[in-house]
This record gives structure tokens, C-alpha cells and sequence, in this order.
């Protein structure tokens, strides 16, 4: 395939709807102004409908990578520009309930989508609740596809459901309403890679493979969507996300909702130190160590001593992501070096003056060289090792929000930097919050999780 040239075009202005506006009265105004903004979204909504190369745009959890869900050709853009095996089925993202209505009845055309709403629902009652307290959000309902399903078959993989989220992103509903067309989006990073959170990430990611990225700022929530099954008894999370269970289960009908997902080392142990062991998801080049919580800093420390001194393990540099608990440099930072630290942490959203959130997830390590201690009780080094290895540090933040939200972001710093090892300290995931998301994306990155 020739390399397409791909541009990236600034939306950020569009990122909220004015005020007691709805989303076609919002499109009507912006889009009689001219603005390039709108230009942009004109020109995306178009490519959406006619072409196969799908389109790179932001929403509230992660950016998304779009096609029309009811062309063929154009959901199997999708995996072409992933190069990710089509059997997975895609979450369709909608702009309204009248869109779910229009595929769930699809003989109905879009002329009588009013007359559906007065209806009963179509919808399912179990979701009702959800649907009030989290719509638009970070969560993903699955609802029996129709016989006569306008859905192209690639984006449920023969399931006899599909997967469908509105999006709180109003950028990311804005899109959907102009395309006219409901969205099949998976993240918009090439397959194993950790979901991108920037435009950028998408542009690293994919770049020659397709046409256009929309920027609209980093994403809010930084995890993807919470997925749940209501048509099963009792209901079922099926993937950890930007609902935390919790709060699922302070809904009627979801008080019993059960874990339905595997988390791959919900029993942790010391695993063997060989790379490449285990099928690696959300997965940067570098080898990811994961601290359970609870893990002491002083053992954390003597481990990562360990390895450096270790030759057989031929690190050149580390990377390390703090979260909660651990001390900066983790303890192998001079006081000279950390005197640097105090202004890397991150600060919390702001406001600009249009009422948008200012999200601050460029993350810059704090970078130094640590000597190294070989034991030359045991033998004497040769003097071809390295004196000093290098270690850049990194603090998401101490709130589960924070790190969300710069996670990938983290593991994509660390890996432009070509760190040999990345080591992680773990959150608690058992508040039934953001934080089962969290472990849930860094427990498939890691090779080795580990507590001491
Ligand atoms: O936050 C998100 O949901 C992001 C952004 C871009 O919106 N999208 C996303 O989409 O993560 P995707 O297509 O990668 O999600 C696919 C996952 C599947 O791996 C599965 O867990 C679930 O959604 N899923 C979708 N349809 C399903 C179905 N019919 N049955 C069971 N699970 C389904
Ligand atoms: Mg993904």
C-alpha cells in the first residue's frame, strides 16, 4: 500500500457546545461562520460517508479511529489501518437515541424515528437507568443486533449483539451528527500499543495509513469505555473502564452486576525475568515491570538495584511511572538530582476562559544517571560496563483521575525515550472505581508483575 500523507487538523475550539445548545443548532451556527474548524469536521464527515480510509478523532476516554458501521468496506478500513485481525466486534458510537432507534428498527427510516421515541423504548429496560445517569459517557451497552441490522457484520463479529456508546465528548458527537452515521471506533493506535491520548499518539501510530487525524486536545478521561452486558442474569462488566463499578451498582437492577472480565495476573506472583512470555496488549517496545499495590519501597528499590547491577539484564536506561506512594527517583536519586522534581508533578485540570478544560498530561520525566555498584565480592566487573545508567521518572499524579488519564500517555514518553525496562507502581483496584480500569490496561502491558 503507498504511504497515504496524513494531516492533522486542530479542532480544539470545538471541543464544548455553547451552553443550551443542541448539537444541530451548534453544527448550524459553526457551520455558517466558515470557520477552519468546521471546514475540518465538513471534510471529515464526508470522508466517513464515501470512503474506506477511516478518520482519526478525539472523544472523552481515548482518540478513536471511525468508519461508517454500516458499510463493509469502510469498517474494514478499520483493521487494514490497524493491522489487526478483524475478530474482535467494535464499539458503534452514536449521537443520539434516535440513532440506536434507527438500527434497531430499521424499517422504521428516519422519518419515523420520533414516532419510535414516543414508543415504548426500544431499548432494553435494564439499561434505562444507566442510560439516564452515564449518556453521554464512558459507557458501552450491548443490545441485540436486528435480523435486518443496518450494522455491517465486521463490527459485531457474528455476535447476534452489538456494542454502542453516545460519547461525552461533544467534539466527538458534533462528528457523529454531521457524518450522519453511526461510528465504528476501536482505539486509534496500532495494534498492541498503548491507546493514544493526543493526536500525536495517532499520528506516531499511524501515519501513512490513513488521511486524517482531528486534534482536539487530550483526552479527558484517558482509559476506554466501561463495557456492560444487561442481557445476561445477572448483568455483567465485561470490561473495566471509565464507570467504576460502584457506581453501576448504585443503579436499579445493577446491584448484583457481576466481573465477567479476566484480569491476567489477579494472582500475582514472581514470575521468570524472560521477555516475550505472555500475548502483550496496551504493550509499549520496553519491558514492563508491575508493582502490585502494597508492594514495600524498600523491597521495590532492592529489586531495581538488582537489575541494574545485574549484567545479564543489559539495561542501558530505566524508565519509572509513580503513582500514590512511591518517593521520587524511588531512592536512587542524589538530593542534588531531586531538587529538579518539585515542578514535574502534574497539576489538576483548569478552566481557560471558554469554560474548557485545560488538561495538562505532557509528561516530563525527571531525568539522571545512577553509579552502579557492581559486587565485586563475587567477581571483579570489566571495565567495559557502564559506570552510570540512566533513569528518567515520572509521577502520574497521586489521584486515580490523574493517572488515568496519563497512563498511556506515560508508557509512550518512556518508549520515544528507548528505555530497556519500564517499572510501575500499582494502585489498589478494589474500591470499585476508575482504578480497576487502571490495573486492568497495565496488568496486559506488563511482562512481569510482581509483589514484594
Ligand atoms: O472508550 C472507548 O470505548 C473507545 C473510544 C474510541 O470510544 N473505543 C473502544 O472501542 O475501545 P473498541 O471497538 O476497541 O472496543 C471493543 C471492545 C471489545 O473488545 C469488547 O470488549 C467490547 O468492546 N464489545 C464490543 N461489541 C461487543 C459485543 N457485541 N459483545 C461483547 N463485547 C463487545
Ligand atoms: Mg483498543
Amino acid at each position: 500500500m503507498a504511504a497515504r500523507s496524513t494531516r492533522i487538523l486542530p479542532v480544539q475550539r470545538l471541543r464544548k457546545a455553547p451552553e443550551n445548545q443542541s448539537i444541530a443548532e451548534w453544527w448550524a451556527t459553526e457551520s455558517s461562520r466558515g470557520s477552519p474548524e468546521a471546514a475540518a469536521v465538513a471534510e471529515a464527515a464526508e470522508a466517513l460517508r464515501t470512503s474506506d480510509i477511516p478518520v482519526g478523532f478525539p472523544t472523552e476516554t481515548v482518540y478513536g479511529l471511525g468508519a461508517d458501521a454500516t458499510r463493509s468496506s469502510a469498517v474494514q478500513g478499520i483493521y487494514k489501518a490497524k493491522q489487526r485481525p478483524s475478530d474482535n466486534p467494535l464499539i458503534v458510537h452514536v449521537d443520539s437515541i434516535q440513532m440506536i432507534h434507527r438500527i434497531l428498527n430499521p424499517k422504521e427510516g428516519k422519518g419515523a424515528a420520533s414516532s419510535a421515541t414516543r414508543e415504548s423504548n426500544l431499548i432494553p429496560p435494564i439499561y434505562q437507568p444507566l442510560i439516564s445517569r452515564f449518556w453521554p459517557g464512558p459507557l458501552t451497552i450491548l443490545l441485540p443486533n436486528p435480523p435486518d441490522s443496518p450494522l455491517a457484520k465486521e463490527v459485531t463479529a457474528n455476535l447476534p449483539t452489538f456494542g454502542v456508546r453516545m460519547p461525552a465528548s461533544d467534539f466527538a458527537r458534533l462528528l457523529i451528527h454531521v457524518a450522519d452515521r453511526p461510528l465504528a471506533a476501536p482505539s486509534a493506535n496500532a495494534s498492541t500499543k498503548p491507546s493514544p491520548t493526543t493526536a500525536q499518539h495517532v499520528y506516531h501510530d499511524l501515519h501513512g495509513r490513513i488521511d486524517l487525524i482531528l486534534d482536539g486536545g487530550p483526552c479527558g478521561v484517558g482509559v476506554e469505555s466501561t463495557v456492560v452486558d444487561g442481557l445476561s442474569d445477572p448483568p455483567a462488566v465485561l470490561r473495566p473502564g471509565g464507570i467504576g463499578i460502584e457506581e453501576l451498582r448504585s443503579c436499579p437492577g445493577w446491584e448484583n452486576v457481576k466481573i465477567g472480565y479476566h484480569d491476567t495476573s489477579l494472582h500475582v506472583k514472581e514470575v521468570p525475568r524472560a521477555p516475550g512470555m505472555k500475548y502483550r496488549h496496551y504493550s509499549p517496545k520496553a519491558r514492563v515491570v508491575l508493582f502490585e499495590p502494597g508492594s514495600h519501597s524498600t523491597s521495590v528499590l532492592r529489586y531495581v538495584r538488582d537489575d541494574l547491577r545485574n549484567t545479564a539484564v543489559g539495561l542501558h536506561s530505566i524508565g519509572i511511572v509513580r503513582t500514590k506512594y512511591w518517593i521520587p527517583g524511588l531512592g536512587l536519586a542524589s538530593e542534588e538530582q531531586l531538587s529538579q522534581t518539585k515542578k514535574q508533578e502534574p497539576s489538576p485540570p483548569q478552566q481557560n476562559e471558554n469554560g474548557n478544560d485545560q488538561l495538562n498530561t505532557s509528561l516530563t520525566p525527571i531525568s539522571f544517571d545512577v553509579p552502579i555498584d557492581y559486587d565485586h565480592d563475587i567477581s571483579p566487573p570489566p571495565s567495559s560496563l557502564p559506570k552510570t545508567k540512566k533513569v528518567y521518572d515520572l509521577s502520574l499524579g497521586a489521584d486515580t483521575e490523574s493517572i488515568a488519564r496519563g497512563l498511556f500517555s506515560a508508557l509512550r514518553t518512556l518508549d520515544e525515550l528507548n528505555v530497556d525496562v519500564i517499572y510501575i507502581e500499582g494502585i489498589p483496584d478494589n474500591e470499585g472505581d476508575l482504578a480497576a480500569a487502571v490495573m486492568n490496561r497495565l496488568r496486559k502491558a506488563a511482562e512481569v508483575g510482581v509483589r514484594i
